[in-house]
């Protein structure tokens, strides 16, 4: 949080210091979004241009948003070790600056099963978008479908899949919460099936938490959320779009506790869809993966909302692409905030990059301006390193470009 300039507040200082005052506001990104309360910022150019990173824009979310919700967003679970472990991780590998390459033309264009985006940035499932303005996932469909990225939807998601899919033009891949009642599940994939869903992202990782940030800006915020929380604790999922119609009399968790490798192989023999694993951190699973016919995988760690395990995601990449050996795309998130991030990724053998909190930062502070700036502010911070490094395409970008100094 931005500080106040020494002084300001005595009685009678010079203008000269209200000016510097006055200059400080104008250049913190707290000044560059609307409050939550629902005022605009002041005239002049939209205040969107002025964000520099995406930690404007997290800053910019603090103060739009509500405590709960922006503490629902920003928790990591226990001791947050592996939340600040996401991005201390980044440290351990360097970048191999090459000199006098033409990079004048850049290609980051990826593609994955078969279907070309214009960039490895992906949009990952996050639930309940419409928690961080009214626009919800259409804001973040809409970006995709100009930016042509891929955009991966929550099953609890505020909007239903027929209308982001419509938004998006193209069908979004759809991520699985199945619930214990393995008839949930299968309605929520034909559901996703007959909206014309080609890839199915199971999520793996989510088996409780102890989200205490959460739970302490959730104290410290005085306002009543019933009107909204119509449902509170582990069933808030049945008020959700994808529910609406199932029996959930027996469905009383999002992830069974009770499955294994079977539970994935049945889930692949039940859809058409493509199965991809979210959450993936080890060689040992991956090469299970491989056995068990999925056919793509996101390491991840949820942001480090689920397991404190200290581990930051960009050092399980290592791992997981050895156990998968060339045999299936491999896509990371959680704790990606800068082009040289990315790119150290691909360096490691990624196939794409997914993104939770920057573009819910910046779609609670600007809605769907922010979601665009997120994905150009990143766009532009990966093409730089690209130029640096002497890499103009994807191809180019591998192991003769980074350097692990190991743990340190
Ligand atoms: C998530 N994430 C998530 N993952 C998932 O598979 N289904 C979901 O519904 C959600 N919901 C969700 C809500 C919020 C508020 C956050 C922050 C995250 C995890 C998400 O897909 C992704 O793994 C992380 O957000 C990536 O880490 P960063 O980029 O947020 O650090």
């Amino acid at each position: 949080m931005a500080r106040m300039p020494q002084g300001f507040s005595r009685p009678g200082r010079s203008h000269a210091s209200r000016r510097r005052f006055l200059q400080f506001l104008a250049a913190s990104p707290l000044a560059l979004a609307p409050a939550w309360s629902g005022a605009q910022s002041a005239t002049g150019p939209p205040a969107v241009d002025r964000i520099l990173d995406v930690f404007d824009l997290e800053a910019a979310a603090r103060a739009a948003l509500p405590p709960a919700h922006f503490g629902y967003l920003a928790t990591g679970t226990d001791e947050e070790l592996t939340l600040r472990a996401n991005r201390d991780a980044f440290g351990r590998y360097q970048l191999r600056a090459r000199r006098l390459v033409d990079v004048g033309t850049l290609d980051v264009a990826t593609t994955i099963f078969g279907v070309t985006y214009a960039s490895p940035l992906v949009m990952a499932p996050v639930s309940s978008l419409r928690a961080f303005q009214p626009d919800g996932e259409l804001a973040a469909a809409r970006v995709a479908r100009a930016r042509k990225l891929l955009q991966i939807y929550s099953t609890v998601a505020s909007v239903p899949i027929e209308q982001v899919n419509q938004a998006r033009g193209e069908p979004v891949w759809y991520q699985l919460y199945p619930t214990n009642d393995w008839e949930v599940g299968k309605a929520l994939v034909t559901r996703a099936e007959r909206a014309g869903c080609q890839v199915l992202v199971l999520t793996v990782d989510n088996l409780g938490n102890n989200r205490l940030t959460q739970e302490r800006a959730a104290r410290a915020d005085t306002r009543s959320c019933q009107a909204c929380h119509t449902v509170q604790g582990p069933r808030y999922f049945v008020t959700r779009p994808m529910f609406a119609g199932l029996d959930l009399s027996r469905a009383t968790r999002l992830t069974p506790h009770d499955w294994n490798w079977d539970y994935v192989k049945r889930l692949k023999d039940t859809t058409r869809m493509r199965l991809v694993l979210k959450g993936i951190v080890t060689r040992e699973d991956a090469e299970l993966a491989v056995e068990h016919g999925v056919d793509g995988l996101i390491v991840s760690n949820h942001g480090g909302r689920s397991e404190d395990s200290g581990r930051g995601a960009i050092e399980c990449l290592p791992d997981v692409v050895a156990g998968v050996d060339g045999r299936m795309p491999v896509l990371v998130d959680s704790g990606f905030r800068r082009g040289t991030d990315v790119f150290k990724a691909l360096a490691l053998g990624a196939t794409g990059v997914c993104l939770g909190r920057p573009y819910v930062w910046g779609l609670a502070a600007f809605g769907e301006a922010g979601v665009d700036r997120t994905f150009e502010l990143l766009g532009r911070e990966l093409d730089l390193i690209m130029r640096q490094s002497g890499t103009p395409t994807r191809a180019d970008i591998g192991q003769a470009s980074i350097v692990d100094r190991g743990r340190w």
